[in-house]
């Protein structure tokens, strides 16, 4: 039995993060760290994957629980960087503009007003809507624009989304707001099937933009459910409530995160995959992370609507993932080796059935570092969302 984490521990965490992000930074802040660590440590890598705006997003949440403006002064180093890349249309042909751009470009813009973040963000903006599918209502997530075998949405995009939200207000312009609802309709409408499980991938048909099928590329199978496929879902709904106030989008999220936290195993980390509950396959300590801000996100949803009992279990639920991921996966800032933040994570696991090349299994994962800092700085209660 998981009991939640204290706030010595949380405190302890964060001071344990700092130590580890500082010892970072000479090495991350004119490159970025790739998607997993190897074999423990993060390739310096140029900024060109999905996944480069999470250490620039911890170096924003190290920022807000020390001040440090060492930390400040290496983000807006890399906000140059993520400005270049939308300019130059470097990497960006896919939907992952929200993970690349709002923990890193919106939150300099929200934290240090930084006119060049806000350029680059409405322009990664910009190019999330240019993926917007009219015959079947989604984004789509990968490859040539149209092309039948990409002619598909997956369900991460959810976490990509708030970009548009946040365009929105900045902009007046109703189209990003527009874009983004009808994304979410189509999303609940097919990615969840009657027991809340989910599909990673959605195809829908090209010339009628009928749902077609769900399919999988880094879950085990197409009808078992991808742990951060679940884990995106939990989150997304919650914000996707959180911006639009429609009450049917918490009601769902409940109904995921029931499926997702009944798959747990014991020590609350999660497998892979949620097909497996027991036994040596790898987990995936990212997937705890996400879902733990996404009940502390959905936690100020209930509060804000007087409903304190569910504020209460949310948060509640929260802080046992978080003690899980203390207890199990949290490297200490003495441990050698090893220059992630949080361990046990699995990026893509090849199985019989899906079409994922196997990478960073067991390894520390850049967005299971992000979110194990954004849910630490999160419990403290004060935190303004970029999301
Ligand atoms: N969005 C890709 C992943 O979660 O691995």
């Amino acid at each position: 039995m998981i009991r939640e984490i204290s706030e010595k521990e949380r405190l302890d965490a964060i001071d344990n993060a700092l130590c580890i992000i500082r010892r970072n930074l000479p090495e991350y802040t004119y490159s970025c760290q790739d998607t997993s660590t190897t074999d423990g440590i993060y390739k310096a890598i140029g900024n060109t994957e999905w996944t480069t705006g999470f250490w620039t997003g911890e170096l924003w949440l190290g920022y807000l629980c020390s001040g440090d403006e060492t930390l400040a002064h290496a983000s807006l180093i890399a906000v140059e960087s993520f400005r270049e890349r939308i300019r130059k249309h470097i990497a960006v042909d896919h939907h992952d503009m929200g993970f690349l751009y709002t923990p890193s470009c919106v939150a300099a813009w929200q934290i240090k007003g930084d006119a060049h973040a806000r350029e680059a963000a409405l322009l990664a903006a910009d190019n999330l809507v240019s993926r917007f599918q009219e015959k079947g209502s989604f984004i789509q997530a990968w490859g040539e624009m149209g092309a039948e075998d990409n002619y598909r949405y997956i369900i991460d995009c959810l976490l990509n989304l708030p970009l548009l939200y946040w365009a929105e207000k900045e902009t007046g312009k109703q189209i990003y707001r527009d874009i983004a609802i009808r994304h979410t309709e189509t999303c609940v409408a097919n990615s969840f099937r009657s027991d809340y499980s989910s599909y990673h991938t959605f195809f829908m048909d090209k010339r009628t933009g009928a749902p077609l099928r769900g399919e999988t590329c880094q879950g085990y199978r197409a009808d078992s459910s991808w742990a951060r496929g679940q884990a995106w879902g939990v989150y997304g709904l919650a914000l996707a409530y959180r911006h639009t106030g429609r009450k049917e989008y918490l009601d769902l999220f409940e109904h995921v995160s029931e499926y997702f936290m009944s798959r747990l195993p014991e020590d609350m980390i999660p497998y892979w995959d949620l097909i497996f509950t027991e036994g040596d396959e790898p987990r995936d300590s990212s997937s705890a992370s996400i879902v733990a801000c996404g009940f502390l996100d959905a936690a100020d949803s209930y509060e804000k609507m007087q409903e304190y009992e569910k504020a209460r279990k949310y948060r509640s639920d929260a802080k046992k993932l978080m003690k899980a991921v203390y207890d199990s996966c949290m490297t200490g800032k003495d441990e050698s080796g090893i220059n992630g933040l949080v361990k046990h994570g699995t990026y893509s696991k090849k199985s019989p059935y899906n079409t994922c090349t196997e990478y960073g299994v067991d390894e520390c994962v850049s967005w299971g570092d992000y979110y194990w800092m954004e849910a630490l700085v999160r419990l403290g209660g004060s935190w303004k969302s970029w999301w």
